[in-house]
């Protein structure tokens, strides 16, 4: 038997769907457009992809989209003083620098001078520290993602052996919290852990989040696991394009796990559909307004 494909793309029209619903209930009672403030620096050709979509898809949900593109040489104060104006407009409940940043600039920095209260990365460190104590906070969208995406096959995670591979602030570190919140038992794994494959062959739930090729075989994964692929790598193709290829070697792990996500079409579609939600979810608690029903 081969595992059950996680449908990522379906899934997150879904959940924008539900988002659009719930954007214009609050335009509608409350008089409220939610708005995101996107900044790019520089000119990555996948950055500005990502960014691309974000915009279309913000307002495809009814929201208001703001799109900030700064010169790759941009200074840090000038990069500081926009975020200070985004802190102040009314009219931006979530912003989002895209990562990575030019060298010359001082990410934590620059993740810092964001108003927690519109970091709808959840990079913030008081997001972050309040994601690890348990509380209430902004949390990272792919993370978020690779939740929803493992609910659609187990409603509840409780008691289930759960394996991050990767310990990034972006991915596996937060996703391990989420994890906990689920009652999940977590291992989180990473570049210095000994014996991968015996430590995935106890998880109920695998992610993997290392960036690097199909470093997960089938032979690692315990029967029937749910395998949520959260690599991206781009992979040069003969005819001189790149395909993208996930950090699972996917045609193995069909074989072997119960459910799986596809790249692409699995986690990535999730990432923008998570951001929507946190903007939405953002701009009802500045506004003081009952949290949506997404
Ligand atoms: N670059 C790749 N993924 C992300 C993300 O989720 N947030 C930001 N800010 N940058 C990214």
């Amino acid at each position: 038997m081969t595992a059950r494909i996680i449908d990522g793309k379906a899934i997150a029209a879904d959940l924008r769907a539900r988002v659009a619903e719930e954007v214009a209930r609050v335009k509608r009672d409350h008089s409220l457009t939610p708005g995101l403030a996107v900044v790019l620096v520089g000119n990555d050709p996948a950055s500005e992809v990502y960014v691309r979509s974000k915009h279309t898809q913000t307002q495809a949900a009814g929201m208001a989209s703001f799109e900030h593109k700064l010169p790759a040489e941009v200074s840090q104060a000038d990069l500081l003083a926009l975020i200070e104006e985004l802190n102040r407009d009314p009219a931006v409940h979530g912003i989002l620098v895209q990562l990575p940043l030019p060298k010359h600039l001082h990410t934590e920095t620059v993740i810092n001078a964001i108003d927690p209260a519109k970091d709808v990365d959840g990079l913030h460190p008081n997001n972050a520290g309040r994601l690890a104590g348990g509380f209430a906070a902004l949390s990272p969208c792919t993370p978020l993602g690779c939740i929803i995406l493992t609910k659609s096959v187990h409603p509840s995670l409780e008691g289930m052996n759960a394996i991050v591979i990767g310990r990034s602030n972006l991915v596996g570190r937060p996703l391990l919290q989420l994890l906990l919140n689920e009652n999940a038992t977590v291992t989180i794994a990473h570049s210095r852990s000994r014996d991968l494959p015996r430590l995935c062959a106890q998880a109920d739930l695998v992610y993997a989040a290392v960036g690097k090729q199909e470093i997960v075989r089938g032979n690692w994964l315990k029967p029937g696991a749910t395998v949520i692929d959260v690599g991206i790598n781009r992979i040069p193709t003969a005819e001189g394009k790149t395909r993208l290829v996930g950090d699972v070697a996917f045609q193995e792990a069909i074989e072997v796990a119960g459910a799986i996500t596809p790249v692409p079409g699995g986690v990535g579609q999730m990432t923008v559909a998570c951001l929507l939600v946190n903007t939405l979810r953002a701009a009802c608690v500045i506004h003081r307004l009952p949290a949506p029903g997404v």
